[in-house]
């Protein structure tokens, strides 16, 4: 079982077309038909949409993906047009709202990985490969690997697993062209992303960007892939702390391992494997949490919370 425990209802806003409740981000579309894209406190683990929220969490996530698409600005162009909340929008939006450029979107989740783990791992094990691409023998789980990899995925509706696939697969679905670049861009941002973590204490194990064109371009002579969605957050990575990380072993989680822990602990009374959603969660999970996606926004922009 997995999928939302509670589906929140859209806010109605004068002006702005609501068009998908996902995990966590929201989505509207105002009258310039821009994208507004607004980040809910909302938590997922094991497959769930928890019914608690950890407060301020959208705003930290939304903070530090403008950080990085700022430090990344010379390595792709992204699709934010400017973070001023619609007009009529609730106060709560302030911080969490994202304007953005609407694009045509590209069908590939384009995830690098410098380290091997979950999905990747799980291939290795069956065939030492990932997607596709042979691996040296002898890695484990949270190995680091030779060189970071292009591990491209289709995307799945909520609940679902994304798919892994060969590049080989995205160049015929999208064309050479496009793939090339997207292949390019993921691993040089995900190249300077890794160093940049990993100078301030945090191992990214691997990220997933989702890029668009802009309408009817794609694989259209000299269109370029614009980096969207929202970037190198811990929704859309694997942040793990460098002092507790040992391959061997699953690596302890950045954000999620006091909710993960507890879930799983006898405290919770809940079965991961059984048919029930999960419950809600206790303040003091909420609190710890809460103060480690602070840490991260802290510890990799340098910048207080506040
Ligand atoms: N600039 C953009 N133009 C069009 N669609 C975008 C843009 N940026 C992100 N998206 C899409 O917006 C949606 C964001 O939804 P999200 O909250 O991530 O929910 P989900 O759980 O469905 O992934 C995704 O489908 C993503 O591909
Ligand atoms: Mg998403």
């Amino acid at each position: 079982m997995s999928g939302f425990v509670e589906k929140p209802e859209p806010v109605e806003v004068p002006g702005l077309e609501h068009l998908h409740t996902g995990k966590v981000r929201d989505l509207y579309r105002n009258e310039r038909g821009e994208l507004v894209m607004v980040a809910s406190d909302r938590i997922s683990a094991y497959d769930w949409v928890l019914p608690t929220e950890i407060p301020d969490k959208g705003r930290v996530l939304t903070q530090m993906s403008l950080w990085w698409f700022d430090v990344l600005a010379d390595l792709a162009p992204n699709h934010v047009l400017s973070t001023e909340l619609p007009a009529g929008a609730p106060a709560d939006w302030e911080g969490r709202t994202l304007v953005c450029r609407s694009l045509e979107m590209v069908p590939v989740e384009c995830v690098a990985r410098g380290y091997l783990t979950g999905s990747g791992l799980a291939e290795y094990r069956e065939t030492r490969t990932v997607c596709g691409l042979a691996l040296p023998e002898g890695l484990s789980d949270g190995s680091e690997l030779p060189t970071p990899i292009f591990t491209p995925a289709t995307k799945a509706e909520v609940g679902e697993h994304d798919e892994n696939v060969a590049y080989e697969e995205v160049a015929h679905r999208i064309g050479a062209e496009p793939a090339a670049q997207l292949r390019q861009a993921t691993l040089a941002i995900y190249a300077r992303a890794r160093d940049i973590a990993r100078e301030r204490g945090i191992i990214l194990a691997d990220t997933k960007f989702e890029f668009g064109y802009a309408p009817a371009t794609l694989g259209a002579a000299g269109a370029e892939p614009v980096l969207a969605d929202e970037v190198l957050t811990p929704d859309s990575s694997r942040f793990w702390p460098v002092d507790r990380w040992q391959p061997g072993r699953p690596q302890p989680s950045f954000d999620k391992q006091f909710v993960r822990d507890w879930l799983t602990s006898p405290a919770s009374g809940w079965d991961r494997r059984g048919e029930q959603p999960p419950p809600p969660l206790p303040e003091e999970v909420v609190e710890r949490t809460r103060a480690k996606y602070i840490e991260a926004y802290e510890r990799l922009t340098d910048n207080r919370w506040s």
